[in-house]
This record gives structure tokens, C-alpha cells and sequence, in this order.
């Protein structure tokens, strides 16, 4: 709080003013640019493709289809930008070359046409653009399959949105990272003998980076080297019945990852991958997920923070309304031993789960090795509730396993049903280490209503000592 928070205030403010004079005066200079620079610019760039003929969907025109006046919407066709559309020529300079020319132009479409599939190299889609700029995705996007193809640098990501404000992406198509050779460790370390390939580095397949007031959905994100969508450093996202899929074996493999991103919205979609589904990162805050049905994957997970001694600080998350089945978690917090920071306000409701192996999970000694060094440093962790957490189990219905030095404070565990998955053995005991809150019936199994200690004031107060840094 304090000093780091006015002064926070204080930026944002400006950052609003700022924008709020550069819209009205993007939105003085529409008018008079579009009736300038309209008329021709279909047929500039429409020169048929050599397929043209084989296709029928594509012997009309592409027609602005937007508004009753036609003159308002401009479509950017890839494929009249010198695009094949084969699956085997190079397509990405294309690409790049219809986002640059309806990135000048406001309510411009850069278009994706179906049945066509366009190999592409990573590349930077870069803004500031005029507002409402579309991404229409109805084809195919397909990455380069050979590991060893990628150079070293682009190994961040495929495809980079940098600086892009007001842009929706949309359509029925498809994103395919083709990250199969990047799962096998095999091809990894054969790569890495020989030329470029960087230990722990695959790339994400779309990424947002440094945007604000973006919506991505209807499209299909499947078998990403790594995460298949990622928000970073942005604000105000919306992600609607978007479908991702990779298989339950693929590593590492988030279905949507957000760090350092504010105001989203991710809803009725469905994700299935080899990691975490959505997964909720530093500095993130006013997050709602709802209506996610998740499977396969680690369920919904805020973190792993704090790793390496790191401030993480996660606010106001709201996740509500999920189907899970058979993932490996359900909804769950985890930090690194050592770290610094907070999680608090989150809330966890409506989780329906299904063969699910541990459905709730507190972990505060997240380690990806076999053992981590004792540290007695914590992400404080204040206020995250469970309520209405019903289905079946395979391991253990619930596991809060919190700091030794700095204990969980009101968590809450309301409604919780959570029944063993039949032909299973070997069932744990709900466990709740150094976790204070309070518990509300229905609780099954039973030991949930002991679980939880009664947070008193002494309790509250470490807490809170811990809770200043964000
Ligand atoms: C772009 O701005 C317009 C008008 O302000 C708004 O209606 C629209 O929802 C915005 N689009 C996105 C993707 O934020
Ligand atoms: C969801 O996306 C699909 C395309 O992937 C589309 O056909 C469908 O109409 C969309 N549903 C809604 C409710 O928008
Ligand atoms: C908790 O988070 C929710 C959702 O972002 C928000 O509406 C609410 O105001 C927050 N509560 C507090 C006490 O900050
Ligand atoms: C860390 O602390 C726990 C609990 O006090 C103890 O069981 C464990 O053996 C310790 N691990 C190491 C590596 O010191």
C-alpha cells in the first residue's frame, strides 16, 4: 500500500487521460481518412490465387459485410498479398504484409480464408493499429513442424500481437502449433546437440504482449509447443468459446496463460491440454473464469509464484461455473517456497469435477524437483474461497498444505461434496496444514469440517505483516 499504490493511481489516471485524448482524435481523423483512401482498395490487392478455380467458396469476391454501409469495413485477404495457402510455401511475409496495410486503416479485416492452410514462420503482428482492426481466422495457421527450423531468437513465441489495442481475433478456423517434436525429449536433445535449441525454451503459440481491449474467440488453438495462448502485460481481455486442445501428454502445454495482465474475461470455452488449462500468474487481477469445461489438463491454477525469492501479487479472481474431468487438479494455488508477496480475494465456486485427482489443492512448497530447500519466506495467501466444489475424487478431496511461517487466513470451505471415484484404492485424508478459515456444511467426507483451524487475531496479523508489499 502506501506510496507504491498512489503512485499507481496516479499513472493509471494519466494512462486514461492519454488514452481517452488519443481516441477522440483517432475517431476526428476516421471520417475524413475513410472517404479518402476507400474506394479502390479491394481490387488493388484481389489477384486470384493459382487454386482459385478449385475452390468454390472463393469465387466471389470477398464483400465488406459489415453495417449498412459498406464503405466502412475493408478486407485484407492474405491470399492477395501473395499468400499460397499450400501448407508448404513459406506464407508469413503475407501475413505480415496484410496486417501492415489494414493496420492504417480503421474497421479493416485482415482475412484467413477457409480450406486454405498457411505455413508460417514466427512472426510480430505489431500496433498501435486503428481501432476495430479484426484478425479473421478461418483457415488454417500451421507452424513449422522441424524443431531445428526455429532460430534461437524466436523461441518466445510463434505468433506475437505487440502493442495491439481495440483488435479482435475471430473466425472458425484453426491454429495449429504442430508442437508434437517439441513434447518428445528424444528430438529435443537430438536438436540441442547439434545446433540452436535452448535448454527449458519452447515457444507459446499466440501471444499477447503489452495490449489492452483485445477479444479473441471462436477459434480453434491446438498443439502448442508450449502455452497455446498467452496474455502478458496487458489489459482488458476477453476470450470467448474459444476451443484448445493438446494431448494429455504433451508437457507444459497451458491452454491460456495470463501474467502481468488485468481486467479479463475468459468464458464458455472448452480446453484440454498437458498443463495447466487456464493459469493465472503475477501480477494479475480481476480475473473471472467462468463457464470452462477443462479436460484434460492440471485443472485451474494460480501459479506457481514466488519462485526464486520473487514479489508475486494475485488479486480478485473469480472462477466460477467449471466442469473438470479427469484432470490431474481441479482449482488450485501454488507457490515456491521463499517467495514474497500476496494471493487474496479469490474465489473458487461451482467446480463440478469428475475423476478428478486431488479437486482442491493449496500447495505453498511447489517444487519441481525432488525436494526444495526449506525457506521460511511465503506468498502470504488471504482470502480464497471454495464453495460448491462437488464431484468425484481419485486421490485426495482436499490438500491445503500452507507456509510454516506465514499461515492461510480465511479460507473458506463451503458445500463441499466430494465423493471417491469408483474402483480407486488407497484414498488420502483431507489435509490442512497451518490453513485458517471457516467451514460451512454440507462437507463430504467429513474430516473437511475438522480441516480447517479457527484463524484468531495473532494469526491474522502475520498474515497481514507479510501482505504490504503489493
Ligand atoms: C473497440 O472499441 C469499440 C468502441 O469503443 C467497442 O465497441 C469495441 O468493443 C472495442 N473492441 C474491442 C475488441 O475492445
Ligand atoms: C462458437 O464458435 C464456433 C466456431 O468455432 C461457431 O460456429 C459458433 O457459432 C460459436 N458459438 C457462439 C455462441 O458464438
Ligand atoms: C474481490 O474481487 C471481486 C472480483 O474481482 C471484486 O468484485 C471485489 O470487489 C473484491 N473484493 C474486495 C474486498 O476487494
Ligand atoms: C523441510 O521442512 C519439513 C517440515 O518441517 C521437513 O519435514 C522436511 O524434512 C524439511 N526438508 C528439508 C530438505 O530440510
Amino acid at each position: 500500500m502506501g506510496k507504491t499504490c498512489s503512485l499507481l493511481v496516479v499513472l493509471t489516471l494519466c494512462v486514461v487521460v492519454v488514452i481517452a485524448f488519443s481516441f477522440t482524435s483517432v475517431e476526428a481523423r476516421r471520417s475524413s481518412h475513410m472517404k479518402k483512401t476507400k474506394p479502390q482498395k479491394h481490387h488493388k490487392h484481389r489477384s486470384p490465387p493459382p487454386d482459385f478455380e478449385s475452390s468454390p467458396s472463393h469465387q466471389t469476391p470477398p464483400l465488406p459485410p459489415y453495417g449498412p454501409f459498406p464503405t466502412q469495413s475493408s478486407i485484407f485477404n492474405v491470399l492477395s498479398f501473395g499468400a499460397k495457402g499450400d501448407g508448404i510455401s513459406d506464407d508469413s511475409e503475407a501475413i505480415v504484409a496484410a496486417w501492415k496495410a489494414a493496420c492504417n486503416v480503421p474497421l479493416a479485416t485482415v482475412e484467413i480464408p477457409s480450406e486454405y492452410k498457411f505455413l508460417i514462420k514466427p512472426i510480430t503482428l505489431q500496433g498501435p493499429c486503428m481501432p476495430h482492426l479484426v484478425l479473421q481466422i478461418d483457415g488454417t495457421l500451421i507452424a513449422l513442424p522441424n524443431v531445428g527450423a526455429w532460430s534461437k531468437s524466436s523461441l518466445y513465441q510463434w505468433i506475437n500481437f505487440k502493442w495491439v489495442h481495440n483488435f479482435t481475433i475471430k473466425g472458425t478456423g484453426t491454429v495449429d502449433g504442430q508442437g508434437s517434436n517439441w513434447w518428445s525429449l528424444s528430438q529435443v536433445q537430438h536438436i540441442k546437440k547439434r545446433s540452436n535449441y535452448i535448454p527449458n525454451m519452447k515457444p507459446t503459440a499466440l501471444r499477447f504482449y503489452a495490449s489492452y481491449d483485445v477479444t479473441v474467440q471462436d477459434i480453434t488453438i491446438i498443439n502448442s509447443p508450449l502455452c497455446h495462448l498467452k496474455f502478458d502485460s496487458s489489459n482488458g481481455v476477453k476470450v470467448n468459446n474459444v476451443t484448445i486442445s493438446s494431448p494429455e501428454n504433451s508437457p507444459n502445454t497451458d491452454g491460456i496463460h495470463l501474467q502481468n495482465t488485468q481486467n479479463v474475461e475468459i468464458h464458455h470455452s472448452n480446453v484440454g491440454c498437458g498443463d495447466d488449462c487456464v493459469s493465472i500468474q503475477t501480477g494479475c487481477s480481476n480475473i473471472h473464469v467462468h463457464d470452462i469445461n477443462c479436460s484434460p489438463g492440471h485443472g485451474i491454477s494460480l501459479g506457481g509464484l514466488g519462485k526464486d525469492k520473487s514479489i508475486a501479487c494475485v488479486k480478485d479472481i473469480v472462477v466460477e461455473h467449471i466442469n473438470m474431468q479427469s484432470t490431474l487438479y481441479g482449482v488450485r494455488i501454488k507457490t515456491w517456497q521463499g517467495g514474497q508477496g500476496s494471493v487474496k480475494n479469490v474465489s473458487f465456486s461451482d467446480i463440478q469435477v469428475s475423476d478428478v485427482k486431488v479437486p482442491i489443492i493449496i500447495d505453498q512448497y511447489y517444487c519441481d524437483k525432488n525436494h526444495c530447500k526449506n525457506q521460511t519466506g511465503a506468498v502470504a495467501i488471504n482470502g480464497v474461497k471454495f464453495d460448491q466444489i462437488i464431484g468425484t475424487y481419485s486421490v485426495q478431496p482436499i490438500h491445503l498444505a500452507c507456509s510454516s511461517g506465514i499461515p492461510c487466513t480465511d479460507v473458506d470451505l463451503i458445500n463441499i461434496q466430494l465423493q471417491q471415484s469408483p474402483g480407486y484404492r488407497g484414498f488420502q485424508q483431507a489435509l490442512c496444514y497451518n490453513s485458517f478459515g471457516k467451514s460451512q456444511a454440507p462437507l463430504v467426507p467429513s474430516s473437511i469440517d475438522y480441516c480447517l483451524g479457527r484463524s484468531g487475531n495473532a494469526v491474522k496479523r502475520i498474515t497481514k505483516s507479510h501482505d504490504n508489499i503489493c
